[in-house]
C-alpha cells in the first residue's frame, strides 16, 4: 500500500526577483514591485509530501521525525530569516521565484531520501499564491 506523509514548515525570506542582464525598465515591466532592489520578505508555508510502501516492520512510510529533521537543516536553517538572492548560493543566478525555490527545496529533499521514495513539494508564496512541483 503506497500511502504519502506530508510534513508542514515554515520560513521567512527576502528576495527580489530580477534579471542582472535585463534593464530596470524591463526589470520593472516583467517583475513590477518584486523588483525593488532593497527587496522584500515572504512568509513561506511548505509542505513535502513522502509518498511510498508502507513498511510492514515498522509501519513507516517513512519516521516523520526524519522527514522533519531533513527539512530543518536543508531548508529552514538554509533559507529562513536569508536572503535568498545574496545568501543562499542555489539562488545566486537563478531567480528565486516560488517556481523556483519549490524546485530547489525539491531537489534538496529528494537527495536526502531514500530512492524509493517520491516527493511532491507544494510551496506557499502568500496564502493565496503557490505553486507544486513533484520531480
Ligand atoms: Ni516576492
Amino acid at each position: 500500500m503506497r500511502v504519502t506523509v506530508s510534513r508542514k514548515a515554515h520560513f521567512n525570506s527576502a528576495h527580489r526577483l530580477y534579471r542582472k542582464d535585463w534593464s530596470m525598465e524591463q526589470n520593472n515591466t516583467i517583475f513590477g514591485k518584486c523588483n525593488n532592489p532593497n527587496y522584500h520578505g515572504h512568509n513561506y508555508e511548505l509542505i513535502a509530501s513522502v509518498t511510498g510502501e508502507i513498511d510492514q516492520e515498522t509501519g513507516f512510510v517513512i519516521d516523520v521525525k526524519i522527514l522533519k529533521d531533513i527539512i530543518k537543516k536543508e531548508i529552514e536553517d538554509a533559507f529562513d530569516h536569508k536572503n535568498l538572492n545574496l545568501d543562499v548560493p542555489e539562488f545566486k543566478d537563478l531567480n528565486p521565484t516560488a517556481e523556483n525555490i519549490a524546485v530547489v527545496i525539491h531537489q534538496k529533499i529528494k537527495a536526502k531520501l531514500a530512492s524509493n521514495l517520491d516527493l511532491e513539494v507544494t510551496l506557499y508564496e502568500t496564502p493565496r499564491n503557490f505553486v507544486t512541483y513533484s520531480g
